[in-house]
């Protein structure tokens, strides 16, 4: 598994605060973590922590209406390749074993389908309660994995079982239940990838803009995730959902769009998927041009947009592998071959854009370098993003 999925329930207890820790040697392990915080996690460590380590939004209530709609708190449960409670409290333990659902976190717990790590943490005398006992045999009993706490000095003061298993043990209990981030090609490389379209304003309600839907920089955001790869996408304005495991940059215009790729450096590949507009606007009105009536057209003086891949490809923070796009509609090939060497990328990625390319969900793509011309027979997108990322691979390799 090159990225797994860790839902993390944080239960209320004073080893609540190593549950950070955690999330942060996960995050360092390539994996992802969504965090589900109980009322009494939430009096020990804030949503805001965990959301700031995870880089993923915090859940904490089963009624929120938003997330009912957008996804749900079953989808929440199954989206993981893993659940891990840490820590379990007595309280947390026992709800589970009775198979009580009255918050978020046990609601989750009981709809899972997938394997469930317990992480028990709580008082010496807490532990060995007879009911605490039978609570952890009847998990065990049910396939949940529940570790040992360590033994030690407690923060009440007393001494035995009960402390919370230190965070690189628990990482070493989550890889032994077959839940271990592998590494891919494009391991501890980061990619850059621009898609979709941008939007030149006319004025604050119109804008220029094109064509391009961003399928097809997503999917190769996607397959450079799946690889492996730290993967930084600038988006144009576009609806389509950020890709798991994909750090998303919106913006509007190529400029923004030159700005965030900026931002984003160092890279080691480069894929300037976007369609960036050529021009804008040249004096964007402040407020809204009107019609005066006397049938006289504004006139519209466009100015030359920064040119992203070229200025990339000249700057001294170059990425080792720079990929363009060229979106044709005629001499395909030829025209690819005469922007690889106006603008210094490696490769260009031409496409024929006559039909209907772009918003659909097939390519035909002619992969053109120095070294020759690469054709692929037309097929989907997510496709053409895997055989891109799999050469891209072989390059840095
Ligand atoms: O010059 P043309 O727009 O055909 O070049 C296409 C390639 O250059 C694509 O990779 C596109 O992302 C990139 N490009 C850019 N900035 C621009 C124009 C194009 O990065 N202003």
């Amino acid at each position: 598994m090159v990225h797994p999925k860790i839902l993390l329930i944080v239960g209320g207890g004073i080893a609540a605060y190593k549950s950070c820790e955690l999330v942060r040697l996960i995050r360092k392990a390539g994996g992802e973590v969504t965090c589900v915080l109980t009322e009494g996690g939430a009096k020990f460590v804030t949503a805001m922590t965990l959301a700031a380590l995870s880089e993923n939004p915090v859940h904490t209530t089963l009624w929120d209406l938003k997330n009912e709609v957008e996804m749900g708190h079953i989808q929440l449960s199954r989206q993981a390749d893993l659940v891990v409670v840490c820590p379990a409290t007595a309280d947390l333990l026992a709800k589970m074993a009775a198979g009580i659902a009255d918050d978020l976190a046990t609601t989750l717990l009981l709809a899972t389908d997938k394997p469930v790590l317990a992480v028990p943490a709580m008082n010496v005398r807490m532990w060995q309660h007879a009911a605490t006992r039978r609570n952890v045999a009847t998990l065990r009993a049910s396939e949940v994995t529940v570790l040992d706490p360590d033994e030690g000095a407690m923060a009440c003061g007393e001494y035995g079982p009960g402390r919370l298993p230190e965070p690189p043990a628990i990482m070493t209990a989550i890889a032994r239940m077959g839940i271990q981030p592998a590494p891919g090609p494009l391991t501890g490389r980061h990619v850059l990838i621009t898609a979709g379209p941008t939007h030149e304003a006319i004025d604050p309600v119109r804008y220029i803009a094109n064509r391009s839907s961003g399928k097809q920089g997503f999917a190769i955001a996607q397959a450079a995730a799946a690889a492996g790869a730290r993967v930084t996408l600038v988006a144009g304005p576009v609806i389509l959902s950020t890709p798991a495991g994909v750090t998303r940059i919106d913006v509007e215009s190529a400029r923004e769009m030159a700005s965030a790729v900026e931002a984003a450096l160092p890279a080691d590949i480069a894929v300037m998927v976007a369609a960036v507009a050529d021009w804008r606007v040249a004096g964007t009105a402040d407020h809204k041009i009107k019609k005066d009536g006397s049938g006289a057209v504004p006139p519209l003086q466009l100015v030359e947009n920064p040119d992203i891949l070229a200025e990339l490809c000249r700057s001294s923070r170059r990425p080792s592998l720079v990929v363009g796009f060229a979106a044709e509609t005629e001499q395909v090939v030829a025209h690819a071959q005469a922007k690889l060497a106006r603008k210094g990328a490696d490769w260009i990625v031409a496409n024929d854009v006559s039909g209907d390319v772009m918003g659909g969900e097939a390519n035909t793509v002619h992969i053109v370098t120095p070294a020759g011309v690469e054709s692929l027979n037309e097929m989907p997108k997510a496709l053409v993003a895997a055989a891109l990322v799999e050469r891209m691979a072989d390059a840095l390799a």
